[in-house]
C-alpha cells in the first residue's frame, strides 16, 4: 500500500543498521507505530518474535493478518457455502475463496451510498472516491465478510485475512490524489479498473506467537516488554486518521456520521500527539521513559516536528546514543520541484537498564 512515511524502500537500511547496534540476535522486535506492517513483516521473515501496534484500525487489521497470521488457512467452515472448496487442497484455498467473493453480486450499502457519485448525486456532497462499481463490490465484500464471522464460517485469522485483502485492494482503485483528504473531480484511469480480490499472502514461519495491539502508544508502552523497539511515528502535522479515513470506515463498517464534502468520520479520539507541535515532544519522552527494552531505534527525518537536538537529548537519558542517516526520496503527494531528497536519520541508543 503506498502510505505515508511507508518504509518500504528503506528496508535494507533499517536491518543493517538494526543488526550492526543488536547483532544478529534472536531479539523480540516491537514495532509500535507500525502503519502497513512492512518493517514488522521485514523481521518477521527474520525469524523474530514481533509485537506490532498502531491505532488505525485498518492498520490493525493489516498487521492481524501480516503479522500475526502464520499458518495455512483453511476455511473449513465455508464448504457448506462454497460447495467446490471441499476438492480444493488447503494450500489453495485461500486464493479460491478471494476468487468466490470476486463473482459476488454487487450491493449498494454504505460506501456506495456515501462516498460514489451513484450514490450521492442530488445529495448535499457529492462525492467520487470510487467509480459506482467499486464502491457497490466492495460493499458486497464487507457486508459478506461479517456475515461469515458472525455465523462463524470463518475464524479471526480468515476474518483478517479477507478484510485486509479487501483494503490492499480497494485502495489501488481510490480516484485520489494519494490519501483520502480529497477526490479527484472527474474519475482516474486507474480508478476506472473493477479492482480485483488479489490475496494478502503472508510469510507462514515459524514465528507462531506474535501479537497485534490497536492501542494509543503511550499506553500500550506500560503494558509490554521486549528487545528492541523500533519507532516509527508521524513526522508532520499530517494526522493519519483523516488521510486515511476511508480504509478506516471500510475496516470498521461501522455506519459513522460523516461530515462535510470530504465525508469525514469523527476522529477526535485519534488525534495524534506526534502530529502536534506543543505536544509531540512530551509525548516522545513519556515513551522512551517508560519501554521496557533494551534498544530504541527512532525514524525520523529532517524535516519532522522535533529537530536533531531535541531528539538526542531526550533519548540520552536513557541510554548510550547513536545514528545512521540516508537520503531518501519524498513521498510523492508532497513532490516538491526544489528538495526532490529528504534525510532519513535512525536515531538509537542502547538503554543503560
Ligand atoms: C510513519 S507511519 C508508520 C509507517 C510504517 N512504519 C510503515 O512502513 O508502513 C506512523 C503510524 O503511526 C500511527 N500512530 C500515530 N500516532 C499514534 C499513537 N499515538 N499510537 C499508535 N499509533 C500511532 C499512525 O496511524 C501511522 O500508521
Amino acid at each position: 500500500m503506498n502510505y505515508i512515511g511507508s518504509k518500504k524502500s528503506l528496508l535494507e537500511f533499517l536491518e543493517s543498521s538494526i543488526y550492526k547496534v543488536v547483532g544478529l540476535k534472536n531479539f523480540t522486535f516491537l514495532d509500535l507505530f507500525a502503519g502497513t506492517s512492512i518493517v514488522g513483516q521485514h523481521f518477521k521473515k527474520n525469524n523474530h518474535k514481533i509485537i506490532s501496534n498502531d491505532q488505525q484500525y485498518y492498520s490493525f487489521v493489516l498487521n492481524k493478518n501480516y503479522i500475526e497470521n502464520h499458518k495455512t488457512l483453511k476455511f473449513q467452515n465455508l464448504e457448506d457455502e462454497i460447495k467446490k472448496l471441499k476438492n480444493i487442497n488447503f494450500e489453495k484455498r485461500a486464493n479460491f475463496v478471494c476468487y468466490y467473493l470476486d463473482n459476488i453480486k454487487f450491493v449498494e450499502g454504505f460506501i456506495f451510498n456515501n462516498y460514489c457519485m451513484g450514490g450521492t448525486i442530488g445529495k448535499e456532497f457529492e462525492r467520487l472516491y470510487f467509480s459506482d462499481e467499486n464502491g457497490k463490490k466492495a460493499d458486497a465484500i464487507r457486508k459478506k465478510i461479517e456475515i461469515w464471522k458472525v455465523k462463524k464460517k470463518i475464524n479471526d485469522n480468515e476474518y483478517y485475512f479477507l478484510l485486509a485483502t479487501l483494503l490492499e485492494n480497494i485502495d489501488k482503485v481510490a480516484n485520489t490524489a494519494s490519501v483520502y483528504a480529497a477526490f479527484l473531480k472527474k474519475i482516474k484511469k486507474t480508478a476506472k479498473y473493477l479492482f480485483r480480490m488479489r490475496p494478502a499472502n503472508f510469510t507462514k514461519n515459524k514465528t507462531y506467537n506474535n501479537e497485534v495491539f490497536n492501542e494509543d502508544i503511550e499506553i500500550l508502552i506500560k503494558k509490554i516488554e521486549g528487545d528492541v523497539l523500533y519507532l516509527d511515528p508521524p513526522y508532520n502535522n499530517r494526522q493519519y486518521a483523516s488521510n486515511y479515513h476511508l480504509l478506516e470506515t471500510i475496516a470498521r463498517y461501522d455506519n459513522p456520521s460523516l461530515r462535510g464534502k470530504t465525508g469525514l468520520r469523527n476522529y477526535s479520539h485519534q488525534k495524534s500527539k506526534f502530529s502536534q507541535k506543543n505536544e509531540v515532544l512530551k509525548s516522545f519522552e513519556n515513551i522512551i521513559q517508560n519501554a521496557k527494552v533494551k534498544y530504541i531505534f527512532l525514524s525520523y527525518n529532517n524535516e519532522g516536528l522535533m529537530n536533531e537536538k531535541d531528539i538526542k537529548k531526550i533519548m540520552t537519558k536513557r541510554g548510550e546514543y547513536g545514528f545512521f542517516k540516508k537520503k531518501y526520496g519524498r513521498f510523492a503527494s508532497v513532490k516538491n520541484k526544489n528538495v526532490q531528497y529528504i534525510i532519513e536519520y535512525l536515531h538509537y541508543i542502547k538503554c543503560y537498564k
